[in-house]
């Protein structure tokens, strides 16, 4: 997830749209994928080596141990479509344990796509890498290559968390309007877990998770001629527990006023800015999110201690039920 640059000669509209009107909601907050811009995602990287940020290594070593279940299931002739541009390390375990005909990553970072789709391909002779530069979240079409082979969705990392219960829901009906009936969705989904856990992966102690929420101020400032002080906020994540999420906000240490492309906001002491949902599921939770998509789980797997989990899903013929 890396987005381009900008500086502040080329103002993204969507950006400045985003953050003006986010700003001035009753609950302030702004869209978590404006956390990805060059520096945001060096840092995300940072978050998924740390010790107390587990979802990363544990669906990495999940995903080593039960691939060649996985692939067991799955047919000959795959394409694997990937939302996102794909893990240095989760793809190529996938890939190499299901041997596809095809790899579609789709990305909405062309830079980063072709980067990693670039190392893919070297790595794998024979395999047909077709890149398609797209926000997945909305309409594209996949290459015309793939459309008789049989597809497998891949969206790992618990990104589905990222979105709250209805946009997940829309987004996993657009992945089987995209994948067509009979298609299958392997998905990365994090468990609930014990509060002090989860605080201590989204607010770990060596700060990088603090400088990543707190790198979309220095972003604003930057893109959207921002004047808001670095020091009058502080990162704080939160357990929301009626919406089973954890929260990251932007936390005002005193009374600050300032402006965003010439736009003026005030904010109180204690007040902040909602940056990022990461919703966590219980078995029930995700099942039924995926039921509510479009999508049939067929098969789970998870680690001994029950942190992650990954659901293979089919989407079945709608069939008439009582
Ligand atoms: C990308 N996404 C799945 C991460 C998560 O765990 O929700 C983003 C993240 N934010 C803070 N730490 C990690």
């Amino acid at each position: 997830m890396l987005a381009t640059p900008e500086t502040s000669d080329t103002v993204n509209p969507a950006f400045r749209d985003d953050v003006l009107r986010g700003l001035a909601e009753p609950i302030p907050s702004i869209s978590a994928r404006w956390l990805y811009d060059r520096r945001g995602s060096e840092l995300f990287d940072e978050i998924t080596r740390l010790p107390s940020y587990y979802p990363t290594r544990t669906e990495t070593a999940l995903l080593t141990a039960v691939m060649p279940e996985i692939a067991a299931k799955l047919p000959p002739g795959l394409a694997v479509v990937e939302f996102g541009a794909g893990s240095a390390t989760k793809t190529p375990l996938l890939l190499q344990a299901i041997r596809p005909a095809a790899y579609v990553p789709i990305d909405i970072s062309g830079d980063y796509l072709r980067d990693s789709a670039d190392v893919i391909d070297e790595s794998f002779a024979g395999l047909q890498v077709l890149p398609v530069e797209a926000d997945f979240t909305r309409d594209l079409t996949l290459p015309a290559a793939i459309a008789d082979r049989p597809k497998l969705g891949f969206f790992p990392g618990s990104t589905i968390g990222n979105f709250v219960p209805r946009s997940a829901t829309d987004l996993l009906r657009h992945f089987r309007a995209l994948l067509g009936t009979g298609a299958r969705l392997l998905i990365g989904m994090d468990r609930i877990k014990p509060v002090e856990r989860l605080i201590a992966a989204y607010d770990d102690p060596q700060g990088v998770t603090a400088a990543f929420n707190l790198n979309l101020i220095e972003r604003i400032n930057r893109e959207l001629h921002g004047t808001i002080p670095p020091d009058a906020f502080v990162h704080e994540a939160r357990w929301n527990d009626m919406l089973g999420r954890i929260e990251m906000h932007l936390v005002a240490v005193r009374d600050v006023e300032f402006t965003v492309e010439g736009r003026a906001f005030a904010f109180f002491k204690g007040s902040s800015i909602h940056t990022e949902n990461s919703h966590k599921y219980g078995q029930r939770g995700s099942r039924l999110l995926l039921l509510a998509g479009g999508w049939t789980p067929v098969a789970e797997w998870s680690d001994p201690a029950g942190d992650f989990a990954l659901i293979l899903a089919e989407a079945q013929r709608n069939r008439f039920a009582p």
